[in-house]
């Protein structure tokens, strides 16, 4: 396929400011004289503030690494995930057409793209709001057929469902990604064959649906203004992530706010204690191994500070996360794995 510049192009480029001091940041990853190797998470982002690529956007980005324009656009022209014209404005949808989906019914979700949106890939549809692609195989092949839109990969899809999908983006709505069917994640689609006793006190959505829904921007254009600046590399390590303070403030895990996305909640507030028990209550400690990315270590470590039931994981706000993270041998789990829908989860029984 060739892979060209469009003919129409935008004036000129630039990150936004918060975009702009990202970059910066990932530049000062690399040794001295070494910049260049940045190009593809620049371009990247440049692609996701915009939608695709433009040649300004390129030269920008060239120009920010001091390299001649020349090495920027052959990175540009040769990779598949730079998009080279532009989307649709609300959601680019890249429908997988190998073998699995293929099987599976990936030609009828083509034939929805092309009757909902336009007759060709990398078309826009008549109101700007999508356009389409087909892609290779992106690795769900056990969630067949599937679709990537922005960020996130929406499994198991129907000529129905994928309609609806469509049409939800275009009324402003972000549909839960993962799984259309009802599965959880990959399992069988008879249902769990094993780990069976582990799907009572699962959360209701996967941990990665649970961010995409929390976070609310698998489909915006990034700004760079959602999740704070981190750049231990240079800047040196946050406060949260040092052994704690003694005098660090306690506060009533009561007022704590709902946690925000992850990184947030880690970059932005200092410690807080969390309500801690001696030992468990009267009925016995909780089962903290069913929340999921807790084993029997990280139990152990947890009931050693003083943790034994759900609900007090669940009452954990930014501050109290930072508090228990400073703790724990395993730093970042408690937002990747979202402990606090878990135990919220859990504690409901
Ligand atoms: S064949 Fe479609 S995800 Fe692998």
């Amino acid at each position: 396929m060739l892979r060209r510049l469009h003919p129409d192009q935008p004036e000129s480029f630039a990150f936004t400011p918060a975009n702009l001091a990202w970059a910066e940041a990932q530049i000062a990853k690399y040794p001295e004289g070494r910049q260049a190797s940045a190009i593809i998470p620049l371009l990247w982002r440049a692609q996701e503030q915009e939608g695709w690529l433009s040649r300004p956007a390129i030269e920008y980005v060239a120009d920010m690494l001091g390299l001649a324009h020349i090495r920027a656009l052959e990175v540009a022209t040769f990779y598949f995930m730079f998009q080279l014209q532009p989307v649709g404005s609300v959601a680019h949808i890249q429908v997988c057409g190998t073998l699995s989906c293929m099987i599976c019914g990936a030609e009828d979700l083509i034939g929805v793209c092309k009757e909902k949106i336009a007759p060709k890939a990398h078309q826009l549809s008549a109101d700007g709001k999508f356009s389409w692609e087909e892609v290779e195989c992106l690795g769900a092949c056990a969630n067949a057929p599937m679709a990537q839109i922005g960020k996130d990969y929406y499994e198991d899809l129907t000529v129905a469902r994928l309609a609806e999908i469509i049409d939800e983006m275009a009324e402003g709505k972000v549909p839960v990604p993962g799984p259309q069917n009802g599965r959880y994640g990959s399992e069988p689609k008879s249902g769990l064959t094993s780990l069976a006793d582990h799907a009572a006190g699962r959360a209701p959505l996967n941990a990665s649906a649970t961010l995409a829904v929390e976070v609310g921007d698998t489909l915006k254009r990034i700004d760079g203004t959602e999740v704070p600046l981190r750049a231990p590399w240079r800047d040196g390590p946050s406060k949260a992530a040092k052994p704690a303070a003694k005098a660090a403030p306690k506060a009533a895990p009561k007022a704590a706010a709902k946690p925000a996305p992850a990184d947030v909640a880690i970059a932005e507030v200092p410690e807080a204690e969390p309500a801690l028990l001696k030992g468990p209550r009267a009925g016995g400690a909780d089962d903290l191994k069913k929340i999921s990315g807790v084993g029997p270590k990280l139990e152990k470590m947890l009931n050693d500070l003083g943790i034994w039931h759900y609900e007090q994981i669940a009452s954990w706000g930014p501050a109290e996360i930072c508090w228990v993270d400073a703790r724990l041998t395993f730093k970042g789990r408690i937002t990747r794995d979202d402990w606090i829908a878990q135990a919220t989860v859990l504690a409901k029984g």
